[in-house]
């Protein structure tokens, strides 16, 4: 059965795995911690590519760990009911994602050292990978066409909420030491120059065949592949058997599905709600 949204202050949650309890304490209760590191997004931005990365730095390449392990174990999702207590409960450093925009965050996090990097994506892109992928789940309720779910898009009517205000808010801590924005669309045009972008803010040293493996087993195909990452185990709590997370993994998608009214509509609306970031601040644009 699809489900309707649920709403916390003001954005789109499924109540099929985030309960408002988790919202609620994860704001007064949580604790982030100094060793932390946490992967941010806006869904569909690249968020299960950037972990794969950051496991293979942690393993210098070794595939073990990325093949064994289901990606939500390896870094939960912290506003989710599966992967909360996961993260509550652990000791020592910890590695957890999340897609909460920064007004929902946990406001230890702000005076912490942990490390945190936040994926952006054309949001063009990011509007049709979701579009595809939330036909295919059952936790939340489905367009009925693109056109649709590109009004909910623009209008913020979306898990997660408004794309232009999740990069805004997040955004604001660029300036941060602790905090690496990086971009799906640099991620694809020079992925190991990522790769070394990462370790470097990691502070992790990898010798030239390591950075080979991470290469290797975090690219497309690979990751396709591996049913611990590419969402297959997921299927039949969640979605429908021919859900596809390893949709394209391409950059300039969107251009093949919005009509030209459509594209020119973004346009104005992304300059709008982004206005005052410098120029070159958007790869895409
Ligand atoms: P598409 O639907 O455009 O193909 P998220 O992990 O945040 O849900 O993002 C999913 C998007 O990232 C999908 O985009 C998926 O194909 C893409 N992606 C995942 N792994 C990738 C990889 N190794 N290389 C390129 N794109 C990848």
């Amino acid at each position: 059965m699809m489900s309707e949204y649920t709403w916390f202050e003001g954005i789109a949650f499924s109540d099929k795995v985030v309960q408002k309890e988790i919202l609620e304490d994860i704001r007064n209760k949580f604790v982030v911690k100094e060793e932390d590191l946490i992967m941010l997004t806006y869904p569909k931005s690249g968020t299960h590519w950037l972990i794969e990365i950051v496991c293979l730095i942690q393993t210098k390449g070794d595939p073990k760990w990325i093949q064994s392990v289901p990606i939500w174990d390896r870094s939960p999702w912290l506003e989710t009911d599966y992967g909360y207590p996961l993260i509550f409960n652990k000791e020592g450093p910890r590695l957890f994602s999340s897609h909460l925009p920064i007004q929902l965050f946990s406001k230890s996090l702000f005076s912490s050292k942990a490390k945190m990097i936040y994926v952006i994506r054309n949001p063009r892109d990011v509007l049709v990978s979701a579009y595809f992928f939330w036909g295919k789940t059952n936790f939340v309720k489905t367009p009925e066409s693109l056109e649709t779910y590109f009004e909910w898009f623009l209008k913020g009517n979306v898990l997660f909420g408004s794309w232009f205000e999740h990069v805004r808010g997040w955004l604001s801590m660029r300036e941060c030491d602790n905090f690496l924005v990086l971009y799906y669309e640099d991620m694809k045009k020079d992925t190991k120059g990522t790769i070394k972008k990462i370790c470097d803010f990691l502070g992790k040293k990898l010798g030239p065949d390591e950075l080979e493996m991470v290469l290797k087993y975090s690219s497309f195909q690979a990751m396709k592949e591996n049913n611990m990452s590419n969402f297959s185990l997921a299927k039949n709590d969640f979605s429908t058997n021919d859900i596809n997370l390893m949709r394209k993994g391409t950059t300039g998608d969107w251009k093949n599905h919005f009509t030209v009214a459509q594209a020119e509509v973004f346009d104005k609306v992304f300059q709008e709600k982004m206005a005052g970031f410098p120029p070159g601040m958007f790869p895409w644009e």
